[in-house]
């Protein structure tokens, strides 16, 4: 069939990759449903996915935790929290519908008859909904749990798959906090499911923003050829968040802002920015150039000057004072944890030898945003006398993660005028301009591809481990090497930072 003629026929493809995918029978059990987490982001994108049409129509959703809940209740605290955090309106008939499909277990992870009434409630789901076998099991617990669950899970034989049905299970960060520990963290976890049935979340990966660094490289002639160290001079990721640490210390203190971001978040996007062309856009392949790309990343040194850290203090942003993290309560007078990082990593290939990626991360900076910038080289030769591009700074290509979704790219323009002056221009290209559909939540996009068994989207063992030996020499360098720098809540972090790329003649970008 020509392409004309496929236009004119009303029956795609089924396997035309622009249709909706909805997910098989099956069902969701979260651990830890009564978190954060699940309050803010799963349950909402549980519904989000109900009012798009996206799950099957037994679905069923199954919260286990401690307290001492009937279905009901639960579904009362869905309610609440599809109400306040859902992202697409709410209707009626979309929610009695998905209600029906809630069951609660009441029960703490060492409890073996808790796991049988699990292992119950999803067999009468495959009798009564029509979840025929097929069931998803969320983590999103502590890492000191997670052995408990699984082992709980094997021993009340909730992972058998009978009859050609599946199981899987979603784990959360973090993924240890070392190489040593991640690596028996993942031991753990395949000791009980198979490395195919494991979905590691890292929730940067389900934004639309992070999938479009792909279209953006590979489905365009225009920047690849320059997308090497012939033209760029250095690449900036920031992630930088305005809130403060408040409530979250139990988990945070300890880990800090490089374990929490860089090892997961930020080196997944460095990946995807700096990664060969894939094969195809199969998960096998995709997930090849990305462990090759991480195998060939490297710390660069010395880490006195190359890295920085910090701890917020007091002060004010966005007109308001705001208090530092010690007067939030919750951390330990004495505590090292960095709340504020950056390091400098070598992609050690032949496209980008030489080239720079700098990563930084902060709480309570300036303001909330998440950019890739790929600043280039100056050009070898300017026929102008210098007072004419004084102003005129590096070519940059910036994708914007979040929050002002897009791509930006700047470039020099003459000023007009009678006489010669050229100065730094951009040029935009807006999510919310050039498309009407608003961008799905990551979870929801990511608890999709769980359902569907789709696992591009998920990084491997390999994966977090070479993240880990990315990490650990700086992590290693802190320990023994002073504290953080303290700066001020509002800022863009600790004079080393500044430092840090002033040595080399460059500087942050300010988003
Ligand atoms: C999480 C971190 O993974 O990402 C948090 O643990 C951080 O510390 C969060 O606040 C940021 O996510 P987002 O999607 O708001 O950028």
């Amino acid at each position: 069939m020509s392409p004309a003629e496929q236009w004119k026929n009303p029956l795609r493809d089924p396997l035309d990759k622009r249709l909706p995918r909805i997910a098989g029978p099956c069902s969701l059990t979260i651990f830890g449903v009564t978190g954060d987490l699940s309050r803010k982001k799963l349950m909402p994108a549980i519904y989000d996915l109900a009012n798009r049409g996206l799950l099957p129509p037994g679905f069923s959703l199954t919260g286990f935790a401690r307290r001492d809940w009937e279905d009901q209740d639960f579904g009362q605290v869905v309610y609440e929290a599809v109400k306040e955090n859902a992202r697409t309106p709410f209707k009626q008939s979309v929610w009695d519908r998905l209600a029906e499909g809630f069951r609660f277990v009441s029960g703490s992870f060492d409890d073996d008859d808790a796991f049988d009434r699990l292992a119950e409630t999803v067999k009468q789901l495959d009798a009564e909904r029509g979840t025929g076998g097929n069931h998803a099991f969320y983590l999103s617990v502590p890492p000191s749990a997670f052995e408990t669950v699984l082992k709980q899970l094997a021993r009340s034989g909730l992972t058998d798959q009978p009859n050609g049905s599946w199981r899987r299970v979603v784990v959360e960060k973090p993924f240890g906090h070392d190489l040593e520990s991640a690596k028996e963290l993942n031991r753990i976890v395949n000791n009980v499911f198979p490395e195919e049935s494991v979905f590691r979340i890292d929730h940067y990966l389900g934004k639309e923003t992070v999938q479009n660094i792909l279209a953006l490289r590979f489905a365009n002639q225009l920047f690849e050829p320059i997308w090497n160290a012939n033209y760029v001079d250095h690449v900036q990721i920031t992630m930088a968040e305005d809130i403060g640490l408040g409530g979250r210390a139990g988990y945070y203190d300890g880990i800090g802002a490089a374990r929490d971001v860089i090892q997961n978040h930020l080196l997944q996007l460095l990946a995807l920015t700096a990664m060969e062309e894939p094969v195809s856009f199969s998960p096998q392949d995709l997930r090849a150039e990305k462990i090759k790309v991480l195998s060939a990343t490297k710390p660069v040194g010395p880490f006195d000057k190359t890295t920085a850290r910090g701890q917020y203090v007091g002060g004010w942003q966005g007109g308001n004072l705001v208090p530092g993290l010690h007067e939030e309560g919750g951390f330990a007078s004495d505590s090292t944890t960095e709340t504020f990082a950056a390091i400098t990593l070598g992609v050690e290939t032949r496209r980008w030898a030489g080239v720079p990626f700098y990563l930084r991360t902060g709480k309570r900076l300036g303001r909330r945003v998440t950019e890739i910038a790929v600043i280039f080289k100056r050009a070898p030769h300017l026929p102008f006398d210098d007072t004419m591009t004084e102003e005129l700074g590096q070519n940059a290509l910036v994708i914007r993660v979040q929050p002002d979704e897009g791509v930006t790219m700047r470039f020099g323009a003459k000023v007009p005028g009678t006489s010669m002056e050229v100065r730094d221009v951009t040029m935009d290209f807006g999510y919310g301009h050039a498309f009407t559909e608003s961008s799905p939540e990551a979870y929801e996009r990511l608890i999709l591809d769980v359902l569907l068994g789709e696992p591009s989207l998920f990084p491997v063992n390999e994966e977090v481990e070479l993240s880990w030996k990315i990490l650990d020499p700086v992590l290693e360098y802190w320990a023994s090497h002073g504290k953080p720098e303290p700066y001020k809540a509002g800022s863009w972090g600790p004079p080393s930072a500044e430092a840090m790329l002033a040595r080399t003649g460059r500087s942050w970008r300010r988003p």
